[in-house]
């Protein structure tokens, strides 16, 4: 996929600012993350003021949502001048104005942006286009105007961008279950996924440690489930847990609301971004079973976990009542998520518990099922008809492939990308999350002495921006790669502040996979993100800044 966008950026004037062929100031660099489509420089300055008008031309008022573009610009304009611009409507472009308009023969998410010296055009195919339009406009601002407040008026550099993702998935898992964040903090996490064109967030409510999701047929999950009642200090010995391994013998907890839920999707929604929840079945169930006994095999009383590690703790498969339960669940998830797509992770279920199960084990004869694996499949397929019912469809963690699974479901790949190559040679949708390229909790320097506690591995910025999420799949396979994910596991994040820093730049990176931009050029790549760094300063995101240099 890299190649083929080298080839479409070799046909137009520039490559990127830096390697425009001319000089110009550094301020009126166009220096761009993702790296766009295609950049053609050109000459002189547009000047941007608070007096600037918006106009909505050529159809594009008619569609409400690009109310929300215009949303967007007063975000980028406001703090610079102090007020926001004053929106317009007309049948064409004028002299003077940002003018916003709609070109049907663009895919939604593409857009047209041209700076000339006497005024700016957005042509978009839909408004997430021209949402995408507004924070290019964004970073071609000067530098030295980013944080500024009380400025007068603010040079944007002549350019015209054709701009279009490569991938239409450009997705990034919060675990919010291990580690609780509010919700001004996910507003946060979205705030930096539009800055990135990325347009899926899935939204991990759901683990051992945690659960996270009010729902109303269920209160015991939020009453009790939602809190563990201390937590491991330190690296997690992985089933060893001795007197040696200390607690911090503090109560943690912390969910959402339905009212809260709903505030986020709009606010999500209003920045083009789907949130895809995820709701752990089979496995990572311990805060469900700590709710609801009658859920588990054995019918303990199981606690919400304190530690970390794989749990052989799981959903009863063999029982009826835990279909009942999880389309219960999930009914009321539907009603909260609009999006096509519902997760039910799927990954790290032991069988342990199942094949010690009379109810399990019963089922397993009623569907002729030869190995306790296989009842992962059953219970996959039964809740799949039950969301295709509901006109959703299922993603799965990769393990969905060894218990069987439908031709329909989605296959999110994190065991590398053998599972999403298998899952698209047998005809399964693909979502590439490896790892090796995309586990955004493992350290980003090769000396850890300095950094956060992480869950350990090392996976650098050059190391994101070299994955051809393409690699492995022919080209009739490729149709059925959806996309890209960077995953961030909160096991050892503990606040707000370590999530912006073991996101960024990595985030970039990933961001520039997704959209098909990324090239051999990763020096290139670092001063366009060095620069888009002045941003994260103004926006006050912390980063981690040695990543450039690792
Ligand atoms: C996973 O990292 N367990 C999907
Ligand atoms: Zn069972």
């Amino acid at each position: 996929m890299k190649r083929i966008f080298s080839r479409i950026l070799l046909g137009v004037g520039c490559l990127s600012a830096y390697a425009c062929g001319r000089t110009v100031p550094a301020e009126h660099e166009v220096a761009v993350v993702p790296q766009p489509a295609a950049v053609e420089c050109g000459d002189g300055t547009f000047r941007l003021t608070g007096d600037t008008p918006v106009r909505m031309v050529g159809g594009a008022e008619s569609d409400a949502r690009m109310e929300w573009v215009a949303d967007a610009l007063d975000e980028v304009v406001e703090p610079l001048f102090g007020r926001k611009l004053s929106v317009g409507t007309g049948d064409a472009s004028i002299p003077g104005a940002v003018n916003i308009g709609r070109a049907d023969t663009l895919p939604q998410e593409a857009y047209r942006l041209t700076v000339a010296d006497d005024r700016i055009e957005i042509l978009a195919g839909g408004p997430e286009g021209a949402f995408h339009a507004v924070q290019t406009l964004r970073q071609l601002l000067p530098a030295a105007a980013f944080g500024e407040d009380g400025l007068r008026a603010v040079e944007l550099p002549a350019v015209g961008i054709d701009d279009r993702p490569a991938l239409a998935y450009r997705g990034l898992m919060l675990d919010v279950a291990r580690h609780f964040f509010t919700v001004d903090e996910v507003k946060r996490t979205l705030d930096l996924m539009a800055m990135h064109k990325m347009n899926v967030f899935h939204w991990h409510l759901t683990d051992d440690q945690g659960w996270r999701i009010e729902i109303r047929k269920y209160p015991e999950l939020t009453r009790v489930g939602s809190v563990r009642k201390r937590t491991l200090i330190g690296k997690d010995p992985g089933g060893e847990y001795d007197e040696s391994c200390r607690y911090d013998e503090t109560p943690y907890g912390g969910f959402y609301t339905q009212e809260e839920i709903r505030e986020v999707v709009d606010y999500a929604a209003r920045r083009f971004i789907t949130v895809i929840p995820e709701i752990e079945f089979p496995g990572h169930a311990v805060a469900a079973l700590a709710s609801y006994p009658w859920l588990s095999c054995t019918g303990e009383q199981y606690e919400v976990r304190q530690t970390w590690d794989i749990d052989d703790r799981v959903f009863c498969p063999g029982r009826e009542e835990t279909f009942e339960f999880i389309e219960g669940v999930l009914d009321e998830v539907i009603g909260l998520f609009p999006s096509k797509y519902i997760h039910i992770g799927g990954d790290e279920c032991p069988t342990k518990m199942w094949e010690q199960c009379p109810r399990c084990r019963a089922r397993m004869r009623a569907e002729g099922l030869t190995r306790p694996r296989q009842l992962q499949g059953y219970a996959t397929v039964r809740v799949e008809r039950f969301l295709q019912r509901h006109g959703r469809e299922l993603i799965g963690w990769d393990e969905v492939l060894d218990g069987g699974v439908s031709p329909t479901a989605i296959v999110m790949s994190w065991r590398g990308t053998e599972g999403g190559i298998r899952a698209a040679r047998q005809g399964n949708r693909v979502i590439m999350a490896p790892t090796t390229y995309c586990y955004f909790d493992y350290y980003q320097t090769k000396d850890t002495s300095g950094e956060p506690l992480a869950w350990g591995g090392y996976l650098p910025l050059g190391q994101v921006y070299s994955f051809d999420p393409a690699a492995g799949l022919s080209p009739d396979e490729r149709q059925f790669l959806l996309g890209v994910q960077a995953n961030l596991w909160t096991e050892y994040i503990p606040d707000f502040d370590q999530t912006q820093y073991m996101l960024l730049p990595r985030l970039g990176a990933l961001a520039e996979v997704g959209w098909g931009t990324a090239t051999d050029d990763y020096d290139g790549f670092v001063h366009r993100m060095r620069r888009l760094t002045g941003l994260y300063d103004a926006c006050g995101y912390r980063y981690a800044r040695h990543a450039f240099v690792d």
